[in-house]
């Protein structure tokens, strides 16, 4: 199996669910930006220089790719130089990093252990899960919505109290469907298809459903798509 495992998607296309699956199942380092940036915002003693640029993810924007690479190329170091595989979690947002990702792999003469996977999810889909959304902020869990997990509070794995991501409110969700969403995107899929590394899963059936098919891909690489 491929040793980097890219994982895209719109917002709330069940990236993060399904890349802590990956992750614990493969034994692969599990790398989301959108988390080493809150983690980045909530470090007293980070950069005040690297803190200002957060205030684009606040309004629902990327933020500056220096200080992606700067986090995600560090966290990979770690994994792969162990040893180990990883699997990145929207941690490529746009055609320039997604070259840039690209140089960083042949630099590591991993070129052809790359797969990359859309998880494909619509515009509209987007916005009912993200309003829903609740997450563990000291654990990570992510809850999967039902209408019985609606009331749930605390954490099924560490107990603590649940929370709504401050980018979560309707207002930034619509922003970041408007950035990031399915028409967003199309570009930074179109240069995966160009290199022939991507490989299309659909996020609208039920997680467990979509992590098969997530599977069959990493063990087979048998869904052959890209919209062409
Ligand atoms: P990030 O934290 O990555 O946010 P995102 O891209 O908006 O994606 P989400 O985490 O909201 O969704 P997800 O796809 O992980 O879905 P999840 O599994 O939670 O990034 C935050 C911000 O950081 C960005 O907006 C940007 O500003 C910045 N950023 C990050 N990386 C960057 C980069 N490389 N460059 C520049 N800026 C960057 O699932 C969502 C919900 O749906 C959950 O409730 C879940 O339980 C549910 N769900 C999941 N799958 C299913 C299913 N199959 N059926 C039903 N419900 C499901
Ligand atoms: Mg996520």
């Amino acid at each position: 199996m491929k040793k980097i495992i890219i994982l895209m998607g719109v917002p709330g296309s069940g990236k993060g669910t399904q890349a802590k699956k990956i992750a614990k199942k493969y034994n692969y380092g599990h790398i989301s930006t959108g988390d080493l940036l809150r983690a980045l915002d909530n470090n007293q003693s980070a950069d005040p220089e690297d803190k200002k640029k957060l205030a684009e993810m606040k309004a629902g924007r990327l933020v500056a790719d220096d200080l992606i690479y700067k986090l995600a190329f560090r966290e990979m170091d770690g994994y792969l130089d162990a040893g180990r595989g990883v699997v990145l979690d929207g941690a490529i947002r746009n055609v320039e990093q997604a070259k840039k990702y690209q140089e960083y792999f042949v630099g590591k003469k991993l070129k052809d252990e790359v797969l990359a996977i859309e998880v494909a999810l619509s515009d509209g889909s987007s916005y009912n899960r993200l309003t829903k959304r609740k997450v563990c902020p000291v654990c990570g869990f992510i809850l999967p919505y039902s209408p019985e997990n609606e009331l749930k509070m605390d954490c099924p794995e560490c107990n603590a109290k649940l929370i709504v991501r401050a980018d979560d409110n309707p207002e930034t969700i619509k922003k970041r469907i408007i950035e990031q969403g399915n028409q967003a995107i199309k570009p930074i899929l179109d240069y995966y298809a160009g290199l022939g590394l991507l490989f299309k899963v659909d996020g609208e059936p039920a997680i467990k459903e979509v992590e098969r098919e997530i599977e069959r891909v990493i063990d087979n690489q048998e869904l052959v798509i890209s919209d062409e």
